[in-house]
């Protein structure tokens, strides 16, 4: 199975960071934020290679996923092994590109990469959104297992004045009692909305952006017109795959992974996952405390 990460964006509210620099070449403590993403999408044995959907004016991506056998052998020759290893596993992991050759919407960006998984369902992973425990795409493929390979998607609870940000979905839930909303119940999908309106949202549980998709969606992709903000949707295409094939929801925890999708965002996520990891953490709070602390 592929997984398709779309990084085509202009990282328009990170400028002018971005106007050198992709959005997903942003560090979080010491790796780029598309990293992350990529590693995660590997951690299922399932999943054999992640498909980058980039724009062809970000070189860096793919030389990022290059080998540099250069600079791996200068730094093992100065006794740098560690930063040595962490330059070879970039340029070592299974990722392959595709372009995206003008912005045209997320589900114009997927379908960019259909030559890639050729008919196969497949995983897709939004950038902006870091899981560190990695363990959502796992959960998401033992609820497509358990339901015949229908497509599944992860979805959290947000404050309904929040609905609008995202793409919703309406459902019946399966098998919990508590009204469906703790992390692991399983929904069943009747409906999906990008970006509702509060008052015409079906429910609020959005989209958090990871998606186990069946290869109906991505023909239906083909032909799909412009939804929300004038761009093809993915959650158009995948709520008119709902005529024709069962989709399910997982529900997981809104805490389980960080946003990195504006810059405040990236500023709480370097500091919270700094705080938190024993290799920044002592450094973190030392920096920190030299100032007087961190308050409100
Ligand atoms: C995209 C999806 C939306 C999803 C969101 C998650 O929206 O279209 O359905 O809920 O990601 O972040 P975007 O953030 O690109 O506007």
């Amino acid at each position: 199975m592929k997984a398709i990460i779309p990084a085509a964006g202009l990282g328009t509210r990170f400028l002018p960071a971005t106007k050198c620099t992709p959005k997903e070449m942003l560090p979080v403590l010491d790796k780029p934020v598309i990293q992350y993403v990529v590693e995660e999408a590997l951690e299922p044995e399932e999943v054999t290679d992640a498909i980058i959907v980039t724009s062809p004016n970000k070189p860096e991506l793919l030389s990022y996923f290059q080998p540099d056998t250069a600079l791996e052998q200068l730094l093992r020759a100065r006794g740098k092994a560690g930063c040595a290893d962490g330059v070879a596993r970039a340029g070592s992991l299974p990722v392959d590109f595709r372009f995206q050759y003008r912005p045209n919407g997320l589900g114009h960006a997927i379908r960019s990469a259909a030559d890639a998984v050729a008919g196969e369902p497949f995983l897709v992973l939004l950038g902006d959104y870091v899981v560190p425990a990695r363990d959502i795409c796992g959960r998401m493929l033992e609820v497509s297992a358990a339901h015949g390979g229908a497509s599944v998607v992860a979805v959290a609870p947000c404050a309904p004045e929040e609905v609008s940000r995202y793409g919703v979905i309406a459902g019946e839930c399966l098998d919990a009692p508590a009204g469906g909303l703790e992390p692991g119940a399983v929904w069943r999908v009747s409906g999906l909305v990008e970006k509702p309106a509060p008052e015409d949202a079906p429910s609020n549980l959005y989209l958090v952006g990871r998606y186990l998709l069946s290869p109906l969606v991505m023909d239906l992709l083909e032909d799909q017109a412009p939804g929300a903000g004038g761009e093809v949707q993915l959650t158009d295409a995948m709520a008119r795959s709902l005529e024709r094939e069962a989709m399910y929801a997982v529900v997981v925890d809104p805490l389980s992974g960080y946003d990195t999708g504006t810059p405040s965002g990236w500023i709480a996520t370097n500091a919270l996952m700094a705080a938190s990891d024993p290799r920044f953490s002592d450094g973190f709070w030392e920096a920190v405390d030299a100032r007087g602390g961190l308050k409100r």
